[in-house]
């Protein structure tokens, strides 16, 4: 097994502390911000936690996997194209363990759910299932939106479908394989994503690798939301590069994860919000 480079190691949790004050420093909130677009999204959106929905479900499933300590044996996909990573390092871990570090929370997964909410998203795609809550957060986004999630670890997506199951979404598609072979396929089929929720291998150069091979699918009012974008340098200069971007307008950094958008007729410009 190779060795993670430097760049692509997560960050110490003094750093993270130390980057997250930087961040709320920095940032601003409703009142600082002219942009009339990102003024509506954070009043209509990011800060508006009265978007309805119901999620009782879904978090009761998130408790049981918390209770669950039968292991599975996981395979890490790295990247394939990234010599510095390993490709593939098999072991075991509890349900439990999984569940508690790698799903997003309540809180993360409320928001997400209502970025889907207040864009009408209904071709959704997620690079990370795990055990599919945030997967199942977004299905509930409206009626007729479609989530397409994919999973590299067939142990994992087993656990995820039965979550599925167990709470009917019956408007998520789980596709079990490495991104790097099935992103393209999956984007064949539905065509423009209207949303894309990146949350799988966190490196800079998967995250740029998928992020290049979606900039042919996208639409103007397609959203990307990318999962920790200060978690290690390879990803901090990852988000950098995908906001430098020509076709990128607006960039969002919430620091535990950032939004992109491709609209035209607004300022490029990166804006740091607390939240
Ligand atoms: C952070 S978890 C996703 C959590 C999920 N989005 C949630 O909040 O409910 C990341 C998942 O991505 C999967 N993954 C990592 N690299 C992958 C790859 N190259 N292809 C497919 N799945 C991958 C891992 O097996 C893991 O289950």
């Amino acid at each position: 097994m190779k060795e993670k480079s430097k760049s692509e190691k997560k960050r110490s949790s003094i750093s993270l502390v130390y980057l997250f004050l930087k961040h709320y420093i920095a940032g601003n909130n409703r009142y600082g911000i002219h942009s009339p677009f990102v003024y509506n999204l954070l009043t209509g959106c990011i800060y508006n936690k009265t978007l309805p929905g119901e999620f009782q479900a879904i978090e009761e499933q998130r408790k049981k996997l918390e209770k669950d300590n039968r292991t599975i044996e996981i395979n890490d996909l790295g990247s394939k194209k990234d010599k510095e990573i390993e490709v593939v390092n098999k072991h075991c871990r509890t349900i439990s363990g999984i569940a508690k570090k790698s799903l997003k929370s309540r809180r993360q997964a409320f928001l997400l759910y209502r970025l889907a909410k207040y864009f009408e998203c209904k071709n959704i795609l997620e690079l990370g299932t795990c055990f599919g809550i945030t997967a199942s957060y977004l299905s509930m986004a409206r009626p007729d939106t479609v989530v397409n999630t994919i999973e590299g670890c067939p142990q994992i997506a087993g656990v995820a479908n039965t979550v599925f199951g167990s709470l009917g979404g019956m408007n998520i598609r789980l596709h079990v394989g490495d991104i790097d072979e099935l992103l393209l396929p999956v984007l064949n089929d539905p065509g423009s994503p209207d949303l894309v929720f990146f949350d799988a291998n966190h490196t800079k150069q998967a995250t740029l690798s998928y992020f290049n091979i979606i900039l042919g699918y996208i639409k103007e009012s397609t959203v990307l939301i990318i999962d920790d974008i200060h978690w290690s340098k390879g990803m901090e200069d990852a988000w950098k590069e995908i906001c430098s971007n020509d076709m990128v307008s607006v960039t969002v950094d919430l620091f535990y994860m950032g939004l992109v958008f491709f609209r035209k007729g607004l300022s490029k410009e990166n804006f740091v919000i607390r939240y």
